[in-house]
């Protein structure tokens, strides 16, 4: 269930039997000369979607803007700086909690963004905690390119292809949904160079097509329907631990 296709005495009910929402968290960010900048804001939307289909769970609002400064020396990368970030979550948080949700559970699709939402977290509990009042929030972050199942099959397809920006894995989830996105075009080298994050002109001289560490061009439609089922797999199970706490 998406919550953008509710109306208010429709999420007013389904508060009367759960607290939970889902808040598919990306990033709109350049993914190399194959994948699409929505990359990490499709994946866990994908993800949701497939997890609503086995459990009736609320989706909330994606938010497709993520903490993805070093990109920003590619054209159409779009970032919020961490602290901007870190008030986003707070308050996407806080408007809902105040209407009666407790358990927010981010299913993130951009590595970039985990430190960010960790601090996030942090700030809401801090509040309450310094104020010396009890918090009911429950905040989980799900990172759906590190679930157990999705790990372990991402390694049998690719190996050490899998890299760690603009995988194979990602634009395969992405092309599971979109199978017309796929673009056929060679690239040089097949697997791009690792290196250290630091700014966004030092990111596009270490990689000058945008990958890092990844054979993109493995990626497929075919392996994107088996991961889609890992992720969903590996979210369910986390969500199922995440609600009872
Ligand atoms: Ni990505």
């Amino acid at each position: 269930m998406k919550l953008q296709f509710l109306t208010w005495p429709e999420v007013e009910a389904y508060l009367t039997h759960s607290r939970a929402i889902i808040i598919p968290i990306g990033s709109t960010e350049q993914h190399g000369p194959i994948g699409m900048i929505g990359t990490d804001a499709l994946c866990p939307e994908i993800v949701a979607a497939g997890m609503a289909e086995r459990r009736k769970i609320l989706i909330g609002p994606t938010l497709s803007i993520g903490m993805a400064q070093h990109h920003l020396a590619f054209p159409g990368s779009v970032s919020l700086r961490p602290s901007t970030l870190i008030q986003v979550v707070s308050d996407v948080v806080e408007s809902l909690a105040g209407q009666g949700f407790s358990h927010f559970f981010f299913l993130n699709g951009h590595g970039g963004n985990i430190a960010t939402v960790q601090a996030a977290f942090s700030e809401i509990w801090a509040r309450a905690s310094f104020a010396r009042s009890q918090s009911a929030l429950r905040l989980r972050l799900h990172n759906w390119f590190q679930g157990e199942r999705v790990g372990q099959l991402s390694r049998q397809l690719f190996g050490d292809g899998e890299g760690s920006h603009a995988t194979p894995s990602e634009i395969s989830l992405v092309l599971s949904a979109y199978p017309e996105a796929s673009r056929e075009i060679a690239l040089d080298p097949e697997q791009a160079p690792s290196g250290p994050i630091f700014d966004a002109a030092d990111f596009r001289r270490r990689h000058p097509d945008g990958r890092m560490g990844a054979r993109s061009a493995l990626a497929s439609a075919e392996h994107g329907r088996r991961l889609r089922a890992a992720a969903v797999d590996d979210a369910l199970e986390a969500l199922g631990q995440f609600v009872s706490l």
